[in-house]
Formats: structure tokens, sequence, C-alpha cells
């Protein structure tokens, strides 16, 4: 069956307080669109947890710094649609702009701490309009459950401390992240990739999986093992690191030593394309 396509904040309101009524449970899986199998990993679980999977697509404009990026960022909606139809979602939610935001938006969403470091550091403003935005969404839908990549490991934790912040009732689902066969991170964003581009990219996933094998050999300087895993990267200098840090999986700060688990997070740029992804490592015990 089709998904059902809405437009309108107030035309979602009314199908889902009847999904209420009904006692159904809604999962809201929440995205920019350029559906990939990455996405299609958290319709598939809403639709294993949730009576009624809505998927919202709406690329938007305050979560990015540069004006290029939001421009080139793909939109292929008619796709889209059949994506989520093909999965079984019920309701794809795609506003316009100036249906999310009527005016120009006075109110923001700011996580602090969480969002110091690794991307925030580089995309001033970035988590600002996705916390402010996913709250929106929040606010619009009500989903019983919301789920979120593990690839935007920070945009996660943003996300969850918000939902603890604000004591917002909406149970926040980390699905892990889905990768091509040779390890890169699947993301709307590598269709950018030159061929060339493309085949050079897995190699960041290679650095990370290196400083986890560092650190579950025993390695616990963090600067070591970040010198060793960038090292992996050094025959290929097409690939720009932004960052490459080791932090707390909960608050995202830098650690020094690596005395329990710890996530290892990178940002690369190849041409005009960037790359992140990061991987859990450490002690589980
Ligand atoms: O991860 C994304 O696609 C976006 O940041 C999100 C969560 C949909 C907010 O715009």
């Amino acid at each position: 069956m089709s998904a059902q396509s809405i437009q309108s904040i107030l035309e979602l309101r009314h199908t889902l307080a009847d999904v209420r009524r009904a006692g159904r449970s809604i999962g809201l899986a929440p995205t920019m669109g350029a559906l990939h199998s990455g996405h299609g990993r958290l319709i598939e679980l809403a639709r294993q947890h949730s009576d009624c999977v809505v998927v919202s697509i709406f690329v938007n404009p305050i979560q990015f710094n540069q004006r290029q990026d939001y421009d080139r960022y793909p939109r292929p909606l008619a796709e889209d649609l059949e994506f989520c139809s093909a999965r079984g979602v019920d309701i794809v939610f795609a506003p316009s702009i100036e249906e999310m935001y009527p005016s120009p938006q006075l109110a923001f969403v700011d996580v602090t701490r969480v969002t110091e470091h690794l991307c925030g550091k580089f995309r001033p403003g970035h988590f600002r309009g996705v916390t402010t935005v996913v709250l929106k969404l929040f606010n619009i839908v009500q989903p019983d459950r919301a789920y979120f990549g593990e690839k935007d490991a920070q945009q996660l934790a943003a996300i969850r401390r918000m939902t603890v912040d604000f004591d917002l009732p909406v149970e926040i689902v980390e699905v892990p992240t889905v990768r091509e066969d040779d390890g890169l991170a699947l993301s709307s964003r590598n269709r950018h990739l030159s061929p060339l581009e493309r085949q050079i990219a897995p190699a960041l996933y290679r650095a990370l999986q290196e400083a986890a094998r560092l650190i579950a050999s025993g390695l616990t300087d963090a600067q070591q093992v970040k010198a060793k895993a960038v090292a992996t990267l050094h025959p290929f200098p097409q690939l720009q690191v932004e960052y490459f840090e080791i932090v707390n999986p909960v608050d995202m700060q830098p650690v020094e030593r690596i005395d329990g688990p710890v996530r290892v997070a990178a940002a690369a740029w190849l041409g005009t394309t960037r790359l992140i992804d990061n991987i859990l490592a450490g002690a589980f015990t």
C-alpha cells in the first residue's frame, strides 16, 4: 500500500489524533530525504515496534551552516515516497519551509556541553538547528518512539540529552550504522563522491577500526591511539581530516586516558564532500 503523503501540520495532527484514539502507537523516523538503506533500517525497526510509522522528510535550513551545502542537498521526493511505500510506512510528512517556519524562528534548543566538540566545533549552529527541528517534529507528531542512526552519534547524544532535560515522553532508539561492503557508512552525501573519491572513502572507517583495535589491545593513551590511527590515512592525501577524536560516549567530551567505553569519531573532507563516521570501542564490562 502507498504511504499517505501529508504536507500540512494540521492535517497530520488530525490524522495522528485518530491513530492515538484507536490506541495505536506511533514511531517516527525523522529524515532529510534522499533515503538509503540506513534510513531503511530506521523504518524497519519502527515497523517492528510501532503500529503507525511516520517518516518525516524535511531538509532543515536552520541546521546548515553553509548555504552551498543546503542548496546541493539531494531532494528526490518521488523516489523517497516510493521507498517509504515499499517498506510499509504509513505516513510521510513532507512539509514545506513555510509550513515549518511560517515566521523566522526565534526560539531555539541549545544542548550545551554535548555539542561542544567534534562536529559542534566545526559547524557552528548546526546542532542548535537539529535539536530545534527535532523538538518541533516531536511536538507535531508526538511519537512514542523516535529512531536515529548511530552514524550521527553526536546528534543522537544531543537529542537524548534534550529528551531527558525537557522530560519529553519519547523513547529514543539508536539504530546501528549501515555500511557498504567495503565499510563506508551509508550517507545521502555519498552520491556526491567521484569514482576515485568513492574508492578512497572507506579508509576513514579503516582508521576508526585501527583505533578500536589498538584500544582493544590495551593502549590507553588517547593521543597515541589517535596518532597511530590517523597515520593509516597518510597514503590518502585527498582525505583531509577535520577531526579525529576519542570521546566519552554519553557527554561527548574528549578523554585522555581510555579506561572504559569510548567513541572514536572522525570527520574528513574528500573534495567538496564531508564524511563523518564513528565506532564504539573500549571495555564494555
Ligand atoms: O539526521 C538527519 O537527517 C537530520 O539531522 C534530522 C535528525 C532529520 C533533523 O533534521
